[in-house]
């Protein structure tokens, strides 16, 4: 072959093998383990090819049939696409799909509605919120006057609360949507409290998007101004976010649509990333199919079937149960700051899933006392609610036996060295081991992308 003939169509396999290998290495790690981080999903290969597409090569800053460069015709016909399958999946009149990713979507949602130093509701993060929220190390509460809600003991969102502080601080944007939630957003009672205060309610619904569109959660459509979300969750897409306007938002600002969109282009990004959102468009075009809606509602099943089972096996849950794709495991009952000897133990038996803060965590975000768990990777590889048994059951023997064995020092100077003796004992630990084995050989029944060459 010829350099450029290389160049062309040699396969990644021998121009490059080292990063093949740490692909293949990568390719490996995710057969032969559970996917339980709430966040990840796995695409279909339809969408890793759109991915893959010649759509990487284009740049069309603005918007279709307005682009400030040459040879945009099929950019548009992609983009138009991925807009009209949204608004009719969402029920919106207007989407925007050049967002990068969840972030940048919601700070685009600030530079629509707010000027800097105006307030701005939403969850606290270590209660289950998003850093763009108004986290304060993020832009949102530099930027911004960030006014933090919380959840109560009992894990429910404070409605009390978020009325007390809306009149008090009067916010320009008041945010419903989270990181670590469990529980049916209360979109509506959110949207009365906006209403009273004429606030914009931007619903942020990354985690449950593909739920929302499965009909196994209630869509913010008919409550929210705004709406944004990745695409990569348990919508199935690849990285990256829309924002939608509603009809109220609409109504409530008839420029909002166009405030959007200038906050996106040229407000804070340049070229859309046109291979993104070709495969925005097939993850959306996936999520019209019937069988979206059956596999929303089989991750729900599933994280139920997943929160019942680690509970009759001794393991505490915030609420006691869940209504989406995800479970908070509150390891409190074991002494505080337990995540992360949790977190460890699972990954080193293929099963990955994060530490988390729980409601009043005793403990702090670094070393927090829970665990966060979903089920919408292993839904799409096709298990199922007896599938879910035996992941809890795995998960139940590794917690009792590293929280039995291990706890956080009192004193912060030991701390380091204590981890590290940690992380060397539990390599050789035999029911992490044994449990390791298990899941290799469960996964086995599970396999992903045998087209792919990797
Ligand atoms: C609720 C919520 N919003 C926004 C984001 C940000 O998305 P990204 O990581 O793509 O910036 C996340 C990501 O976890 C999220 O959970």
């Amino acid at each position: 072959m010829s350099s450029l003939e290389t160049f062309f169509n040699g396969s990644i396999k021998t121009t490059d093998p080292e990063v093949y290998g740490i692909i293949k290495k990568e390719m490996t790690r995710m057969s032969e383990g559970l996917e339980l981080i709430p966040s990840e999903n796995v695409v279909s290969l339809a969408v890793i090819h759109a991915l893959g597409s010649v759509f990487t090569n284009k740049y069309s800053e603005g918007y279709p049939g307005r682009r400030y460069y040459g040879g945009n015709e099929h950019v548009d016909e992609v983009e138009k696409l991925a807009i009209e399958r949204a608004k009719k999946l969402f029920e919106v009149p207007h989407v925007n799909v050049q967002p990068y990713s969840g972030s940048p979507a919601n700070m685009a949602v600030y530079l629509a509605t707010c000027k800097p130093g105006d307030s701005v509701l939403g969850m606290n993060l270590p209660d289950g919120g998003h850093l763009t929220h108004g986290w304060k190390v993020n832009f949102s509460a530099l930027f911004f006057k960030s006014v933090p809600y919380h959840v109560k003991s009992d894990g429910y969102i404070d409605i009390d609360e978020v009325r007390r502080l809306a009149h008090e601080h009067r916010p320009k944007l008041i945010w419903v949507g989270a990181t670590a939630y469990v529980r049916e957003f209360p979109f509506e009672e959110l949207s009365k409290i906006a209403d009273e205060v004429g606030a914009y309610l931007a619903a942020d619904i990354a985690h449950i998007s593909g739920l929302v569109i499965g009909g196994a959660h209630k869509s913010p459509a008919p409550y929210a101004h705004i709406i944004t979300t990745t695409t990569h969750k348990t919508l199935r897409g690849p990285r990256g976010a829309m924002i939608m306007v509603t009809k109220k938002g609409l109504e409530k600002d008839p420029d909002l649509a166009d405030k959007v969109d200038k906050a996106v282009f040229p407000g804070l990004q340049g070229g859309p990333h046109d291979h993104q959102t070709a495969a925005i468009a097939v993850a959306l075009g996936e999520a019209s199919k019937p069988e979206f809606r059956e596999y929303a509602h089989q991750i729900v099943k599933n994280s139920r079937a997943l929160g019942k089972s680690l509970m009759e096996n001794g393991i505490k849950i915030v609420t006691d149960g869940t209504d989406n794709h995800m479970i908070l495991i509150d390891l409190t009952p074991f002494g505080k700051g337990k995540g992360i000897f949790v977190q460890d133990a699972l990954d080193l038996a293929n099963i990955t899933l994060n530490k988390n803060t729980i409601p009043a965590d005793p403990s702090s975000a670094f070393y927090p006392s829970g665990a966060r768990l979903g089920t919408p990777a292993v839904t799409t590889r096709g298990m199922k609610e007896t599938e879910m048994r035996f992941i809890a059951l795995c998960i139940a023997k590794i917690i009792k036996e590293v929280c039995a064995k291990y706890a956080l020092p009192e004193e912060k100077s030991k701390l380091k060295e204590y981890l590290a003796k940690f992380r060397e004992e539990i390599r050789s630990n035999s029911v992490v081991l044994e449990v390791k084995h298990d899941v290799i050989e469960f996964c086995k029944k599970y396999p992903l992308y045998r087209t792919l060459d990797y």
